[in-house]
């Protein structure tokens, strides 16, 4: 360890299979320095779940669902606010409600289906009943049987109603907030993430196209710095550099918000970069030499965003992704699962306006994304490595020193500093 540091080990022992991890005031992040970023974060159960109260259950506006999963009044949506189970219901012509998936008897996760419709939720084990608006309407027996049993007297249904959250909705994208104090969606995504935002949802009625749902072996917070690295994009995704996706020298950006916790990372895809011997020599295994798709069409871009960028990958704090990679668009709910892992849920959409041929593109393309898509899987694994590593070795810390000029926004490729940034914003936010 560097000297002068003041980076303290937890004195809890370090399990390897776990759940590394004391108390929160053993762990100190080494002073004022970003480009450090300590083990712990990403193992600790203590550090998880002060995320959970702290940012999931405070003040942020979570991706809970599209309104094009809800084609009419009481179709639901099993959904997740950080790892806490919700229900997310269109409960009227233009409402929809968010409201927590856990009876308030005995804490059963009521809703059992990932979607539907509904005119009520009944409980599987007592029968404990709720309507789509969130309301505990039935208990079963609370008066008791043939005069014995049943509830106290003085029992009030209305005191048992599940969490309600606030929900705003921006062209068809729903989220949840459970604090009161979270301010207007748009202020929250700024005019950088927002810009970027209405280029994919502008208003034009979306159509789902399908789901994946897949496990990584990773901390949650793995997934945002991924996008937030476009270092490894060239040296790790063999597909992306040899099929030319992206490629050093070509334009593209990181873009961030003020607060530094959203980013888009964006990219123009050039077909006359000419790859020399020293970028060849560069991306060293990324890019193979002499490989060709037999289906150019794959990887083609048909225009249709009003956007200089022909890729913009979306990292909406603390939840969401939105993926517009060419013409395959998509949203990727994270759902952090112990610090250890996270279930990503994918949607994947198109706009109902689309031609056949062009949903047929988009789902064709689709295949560079997805749990095992041609470019996700390399990323999938990467993050299973790095998590890999703070588990099996003597707890340590990253470092992220890439592009020191900038913090947050930057136009290189080689650069970690809207890593830095979200990670100043997390530190404020969870008091490390
Ligand atoms: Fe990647």
């Amino acid at each position: 360890m560097a000297e002068g540091t003041s980076y303290i080990m937890p004195d809890t022992p370090f399990i390897q299979d776990g759940s590394n991890s004391g108390m929160l005031d053993d762990l100190r992040w080494p002073d004022d320095d970003l480009t450090r970023i300590p083990d712990w974060i990403y193992t600790s159960k203590a550090i998880l779940e002060r995320e959970r109260e702290r940012i999931f259950l405070g003040k942020c506006w979570n991706y809970v669902a599209l309104e094009a999963e809800f084609d009419e009044i009481g179709s639901f949506k099993r959904s997740y606010v950080g790892d806490v189970p919700v229900i997310v219901t269109r409960s009227d012509e233009d409402e929809w409600k968010v409201f927590e998936n856990r009876c308030a008897h005995r804490g059963v996760e009521f809703c059992r289906e990932s979607r539907g419709k509904a005119r009520e939720f009944i409980c599987p084990y007592h029968h404990w009943t709720y309507d789509i608006s969130g309301k505990l309407i039935a208990v079963p027996f609370r008066r008791g049987d043939k005069g014995k049993g049943g509830m106290p007297e003085d029992f009030n249904m209305e005191e048992y109603n599940p969490r309600q959250f606030r929900v705003a909705r921006r062209n068809g994208v729903v989220f949840a907030t459970l604090s009161d104090a979270t301010e207007t969606l748009e202020q929250y995504l700024g005019p950088e993430t927002l810009e970027q935002f209405d280029v994919v949802f502008s208003g034009r009625e979306l159509k789902v196209l399908g789901y994946y749902r897949n496990r990584l072996s990773g901390n949650w917070k793995l997934y945002h710095e991924n996008l937030k690295d476009p270092y490894h994009a060239t040296l790790l995704h063999v597909y992306l550099a040899t099929f030319r996706l992206m490629v050093a020298g070509q334009k593209s950006a990181m873009i961030c918000d003020a607060v530094g916790r959203h980013a888009t990372a964006a990219s123009a895809k050039d077909d006359s970069i000419e790859i020399d011997d020293r970028m060849v020599d560069e991306m060293k295994g990324a890019y193979r030499v002499g490989m060709d798709l037999n289906d150019e069409d794959f990887t083609r871009y048909v225009p249709e965003f009003d956007s200089p960028w022909t890729v913009t990958m979306s990292t909406i704090w603390p939840n969401l992704i939105v993926q517009r990679e060419l013409n395959t668009l998509g949203i990727r709910h994270i759902v952090p699962r112990g610090p250890h892992a996270l279930d990503m849920y994918w949607t994947m959409f198109g706009y109902v306006d689309d031609t056949e041929e062009m949903t047929k593109h988009r789902m064709k393309q689709g295949n560079l994304m997805g749990p095992s898509g041609y470019l996700g899987v390399d990323d999938n694994e990467a993050i299973k490595f790095l998590q890999d590593g703070f588990k099996r070795s003597i707890p340590s810390e990253g470092v992220v020193k890439l592009d020191p000029e900038n913090e947050g926004g930057t136009d290189t490729l080689i650069s970690e500093a809207s890593i830095r940034s979200l990670y100043r914003h997390y530190r404020e936010v969870m008091d490390l």
